[in-house]
């Protein structure tokens, strides 16, 4: 199966949301990535219920839901409301992660955990069988437009490799700082889903840059 293309909503223009979902629906990518911040886990806000619920509305493909908030227990079921597919929670933000994990899929969403820049793959040894998808943060969460850091190569091999060892289907996203310098080696350690944002959506072609994004060389 060829790589999933995600791009970030976040980096969208919020006063033409519908035009640039439109373009996402036109485009080859797969996903819609969208990015909810609470100020707490990370030093942003960005959108919430309302926001995907519009999103939902005119989106044709499937909602890639990335919780950057504390808690995330409490709005398990408000998010299957407003048209999550996949819902994300990150690693260092539950406490009993197992039990999270377990009340996603009973709402009928696949289940994803992401890993902070600084949290080691081993973690998820004990979790890897449950999940349907882990994401790499190749960037501090919190914005979008930073710097890739380089170390997710490693984390990519050893997630591979803990999947493989695990019989785990879990698919492998990357997250933060994805563009045309590092994308075909991204897919080739091994990632299954790329997100990327302002290098879409700053782009003076989007469109374009979801098909490269989608037809690289390797
Ligand atoms: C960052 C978000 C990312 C962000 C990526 O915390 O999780 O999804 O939108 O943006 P770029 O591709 O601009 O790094
Ligand atoms: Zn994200």
């Amino acid at each position: 199966m060829s790589h999933i293309i995600a791009p970030s909503i976040l980096a969208a223009d919020f006063a033409n949301l519908q035009r640039d979902i439109e373009m996402v629906n036109q485009s080859e990518a797969d996903w819609f990535h969208i990015d909810v911040m609470d100020g707490v886990f990370v030093p942003n806000i960005s959108y919430g219920m309302p926001v995907i619920a519009a999103i939902k509305k005119h989106a044709t493909k499937i909602m890639d839901v990335h919780l950057m908030i504390v808690d995330p227990d409490r709005f398990i079921k408000d998010f299957k409301k407003v048209g999550a597919d996949i819902l994300t929670v990150h690693y260092e933000a539950c406490k009993h992660l197992h039990r999270t994990v377990q009340a996603i899929k009973l709402e009928g969403m696949k289940a994803g955990v992401s890993l902070n820049p600084h949290t080691p793959v081993a973690v998820l040894e004990d979790i890897i069988k449950d999940l349907d998808l882990v994401l790499i943060m190749s960037v501090n969460p919190g914005f979008g437009g930073q710097s890739f850091i380089e170390n997710t190569y490693k984390k990519i091999s050893q997630l591979k490799a803990l999947i493989e060892k695990s019989g785990s289907n879990a698919i492998i996203e990357i997250d933060g700082g994805v563009n045309d310098k590092n994308a075909e080696k991204l897919v080739v350690t091994g990632a299954n889903a790329l997100v990327a944002g302002s290098f879409v959506f700053k782009s003076q072609d989007p469109m374009q840059t979801i098909k490269d994004l989608k037809h690289l060389k390797y």
